[in-house]
């Protein structure tokens, strides 16, 4: 039987523990399960808080470690069967990033940290395990981040197109992929992260459903361009960003010379922000797009995947017509990565992420 793997992701948005397992054939995945389990939200709160203070105390760091680590081996044992999870030849689990920190950030000292111990997942579940995938890409130079670009190459590409592969999670990463060869991997900027923390913070609603409370308010053009004037946007690839950086800080920054505008204004922009620093960051690098394939959360956030449209200049269409659901891809591309580890193959892509070289990513923790 061909090695199954499962795959556990939780992205910046603190949303959900979204869980895959998988088989990798070729040119096919089968995917034997599918299932998500919400991020606990007083964790959530903790995670957001420390997050957005920079504070966080050291009993803490092991709490949530443990807490977390407990919780994904429980996402698995509640989703795959005994029988199954024999059949499965390693676990990649992401963890949850606490702290992104590339080369080139303020701060002189790169570094990535994900928490949710593998430890606990590979004892409680019996299976291998491959975590901390990020930090051997930025021992080597680069920026750990995006480590999408491998996957989105071999499942998303095109002999005879020039295709922009757009994840909107919390930050938006992009892969632009000229027939097979990788032509740049890196983060244009928010997604969603802006969005959901501009209702949360105004509403107290987890997300804007359908961008529809953006589409009740008009983009404040002068708000836009001082937004848009942030380093980062003017900023050439490898880069990396997250929440750590465009959150509600970033946004309250941006606000102090704007008093008098509503807060669906404010929505608007950001929704517009997202739209055009993606198109943006693409056109600036002369790559002439055929067509642009959407995945992440933000794929059902309808006003958002319209304005993008409006802009793109080419087609655009979901991950989903070429086989692979939006709300799944980041967990398979993990699950693809514990295969890669497991086979001695590089998972990182220098191109994409500034590494010196190609590298295995993740350490691997083998259960008894
Ligand atoms: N129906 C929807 N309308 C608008 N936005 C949505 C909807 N569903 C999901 N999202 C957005 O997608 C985000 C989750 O996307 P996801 O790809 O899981 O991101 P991450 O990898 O950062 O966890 C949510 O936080 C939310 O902003
Ligand atoms: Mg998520």
């Amino acid at each position: 039987m061909t090695a199954r793997y499962i795959g556990l992701m939780s992205g910046t948005s603190l949303d959900a523990i979204d869980l895959v397992m998988v088989e990798f054939g070729t040119p096919a995945i089968t995917w034997w399960v599918k299932e998500s389990t919400p991020f606990p939200a007083d964790l959530r709160q903790a995670i957001l808080t420390a997050q957005s203070t920079r504070t966080v105390t050291l009993p803490q760091i092991i709490e949530w470690e443990f807490r977390l680590g407990e919780c994904y081996a429980k996402t698995i044992l509640d989703h795959v069967s005994q029988e199954d999870l024999e059949t499965v030849r390693a676990v990649g689990s992401h963890g949850q990033t606490l702290w992104h920190q590339p080369p080139g950030s303020d701060n002189p000292f790169p570094g990535s940290l994900q928490i949710g111990d593998p430890n606990i997942i590979a004892e409680r579940t019996g299976r291998p395990v491959v975590a901390d995938f990020r930090r051997m890409d930025m021992a080597a130079g680069g920026e750990g981040a995006p480590l999408v670009t491998a996957f989105h190459q071999q499942y998303l590409s095109h002999n005879n197109e020039r295709r922009a592969i757009v994840n909107l999670g919390g930050i938006a990463n992009i892969t632009l992929l000229d027939g097979q060869r990788i032509v740049a991997g890196f983060d244009s900027g928010p997604a969603n992260s802006l969005l959901d923390a501009w209702i949360q913070n105004t509403l107290q609603e987890a997300c804007d459903v359908g961008g529809n409370w953006a589409r009740q308010g008009r983009v404040n053009e002068v708000l836009l361009e001082a937004m848009l004037a942030d380093p980062y946007f003017q900023r050439m690839p490898p880069k990396s960003t997250g929440r750590e950086y465009f959150g509600l800080t970033w946004l309250r920054t941006c606000l102090e010379g704007f008093p008098e505008i509503s807060a669906e204004d404010i929505q608007a922009t950001l929704l517009e922000l997202t739209a055009v620093t993606i198109v943006n960051s693409i056109q600036t690098l002369g790559f002439d797009t055929d067509r642009l394939i959407l995945c992440g959360g933000g794929v059902n956030n309808a006003y958002l995947v319209q304005r993008i449209r409006a802009q793109a200049g080419c087609p655009v269409e979901s991950s989903e017509s070429y086989g692979l659901s939006p709300k799944w891809l980041e967990a398979t591309a993990f699950a693809w990565l514990a295969m890669r580890r497991v086979q001695d193959q590089s998972g990182n892509v220098p191109e994409s992420t500034g590494a010196h070289h190609a590298a295995i990513l993740g350490g691997l923790y083998q259960p008894i």
